[in-house]
């Protein structure tokens, strides 16, 4: 009988602009991978079954639920999780709009929340109200009631249209 060869458990990932290696299984989500190999714990894990929107990280530039990504087929994709946005003390213009919206309660979505607000932007500079609703329709937040969530990503568009 022929046998297979069977896959190497070790993965190489490009988050945030960096190589890092992590073992998986065939079923290892990248949101494991995230919080569980490397530390990073920014992508929450809400409902763990693809509803809430808390673990949203980018793929390639698009929002991507971490929880429903399985990490081996993330190789040779760009991720950027809110880690690699901006910091506590340079935060991104996005950041910096939800903070001065006073768009934070609890935090538990706002890393999601923030990183389907910078790929709406990068795509969509001077988005309506309407194309900030559906862009954020797939993150949930049971503090804010969305409101200055909204207001906090046309903040960051008006900033965002600056020189
Ligand atoms: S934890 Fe992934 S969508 Fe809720
Ligand atoms: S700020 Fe608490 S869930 Fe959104």
């Amino acid at each position: 009988m022929r046998r297979t060869k069977q896959a190497s458990p070790l993965i190489t990932l490009s988050i945030n602009g960096n190589d890092h290696m992590a073992v998986v299984k065939p079923f290892t989500t990248l949101l494991q991978v995230l919080r569980d190999q490397l530390g990073l714990t920014g992508a929450k894990c809400g409902c763990n079954q693809g509803v809430c929107g808390a673990c949203t990280v980018l793929i390639d530039g698009k929002p991507a639920r971490a929880c429903l990504s399985l990490a081996a087929n993330c190789t040779g994709r760009q991720i950027v999780t809110i880690e690699g946005v901006g910091s506590v003390a340079q935060p991104s213009r996005v950041q910096q709009a939800f903070i001065d919206a006073g768009a934070v309660q609890c935090g538990f979505c706002t890393p999601g929340m923030v990183l389907s607000s910078e790929s709406l932007l990068a795509e969509n500079p001077k988005p309506s109200v309407a194309e900030i609703r559906t862009a954020l329709s797939g993150n949930l937040c049971r503090c804010t009631g969305y409101k200055r969530i909204i207001e906090a990503v046309r903040l960051a568009s008006k900033a965002e249209a600056q020189p």
